[in-house]
């Protein structure tokens, strides 16, 4: 059984009077896929945004490796090893795939060289390539090698396929699964696809609250699940 890597108890952010997210308790095991999924608003960005740091939680707490992390700055909360990737991608454009990878690698805490990275992503026959010519689907897994280049414990994504084909989807659920050897990963999707072929322990939030966690096979067949969808309660 993995230990325990992040842990937030009682969660609560209030926006203007807006309570977007109430009494939210979540935990991460090391090396875990997870997925958090819910209707649009929520408050999925809203919950990973207290993690990463972006916003300080009006309520409760979160303690990642032996850490209290929230309300800390979003490059101290980086430093101790969570990082993210945006649904934009934001690879450098000019530079080959190999050099984006080199530059993650720089000052990073992996102990893997590029080439290996380049395996585990699938882009070793894209290396000299400059990531401006990339798929779009390429282009997003290069950004996520280059998170993990920087050798995080967590890694987050949100909404990591957006925009791609179904054959890109069940890729990248691959190598989701294939990047939890190295590190702990939570994506926050609202492509069921994606989430079915990930086939992970997934939170269900609702209205800012917790609604339902169970592996997916059985959050799929949950008829409150699928009404709170349908938008039914
Ligand atoms: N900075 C903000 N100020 C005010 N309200 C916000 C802010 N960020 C998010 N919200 C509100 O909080 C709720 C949850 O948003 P969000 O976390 O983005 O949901 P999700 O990612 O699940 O779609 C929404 O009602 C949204 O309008
Ligand atoms: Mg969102």
């Amino acid at each position: 059984m993995n230990a325990i890597l992040l842990q937030a108890d009682g969660i609560g952010m209030r926006f203007d009077g807006f309570q977007a997210l109430a009494e939210v308790d979540y935990d991460v095991k090391e090396n875990s896929v997870a997925c958090i999924i819910g209707p649009n608003g929520a408050g999925k960005s809203t919950f990973l945004n207290i993690i990463t740091g972006t916003l300080a939680p009006t309520a409760g707490s979160v303690r990642f490796a032996g850490h209290a992390i929230a309300g800390l700055p979003p490059h101290r909360i980086a430093r101790l090893g969570i990082a993210r990737k945006f649904q934009i991608p934001s690879v450098f454009p000019t530079m080959t795939v190999e050099e984006n990878i080199d530059v993650a690698l720089w000052g990073g805490r992996a102990t893997e060289s590029a080439a290996e990275m380049l395996e585990m992503i699938g882009l070793s026959t894209r290396r000299q390539t400059l990531a401006g010519d990339l798929a779009h689907g390429e282009k997003q897994w290069l950004e996520i090698g280059m998170a993990i280049a920087t050798g995080p414990k967590l890694l987050l994504l949100d909404e990591p396929t957006a925009g791609m084909t179904p054959e890109e989807t069940r890729a990248t659920a691959d190598l989701v699964h294939r990047l939890s050897s190295r590190c702990a990963i939570v994506a926050v999707e609202h492509d069921i696809n994606f989430v079915r072929a990930l086939d992970a322990d997934t939170l269900v939030l609702h209205q800012g609250r917790f609604f339902r966690r169970a592996p997916f096979a059985e959050i799929e067949a949950d008829d409150a699940v699928r009404d709170v969808y349908l938008g039914r309660r």
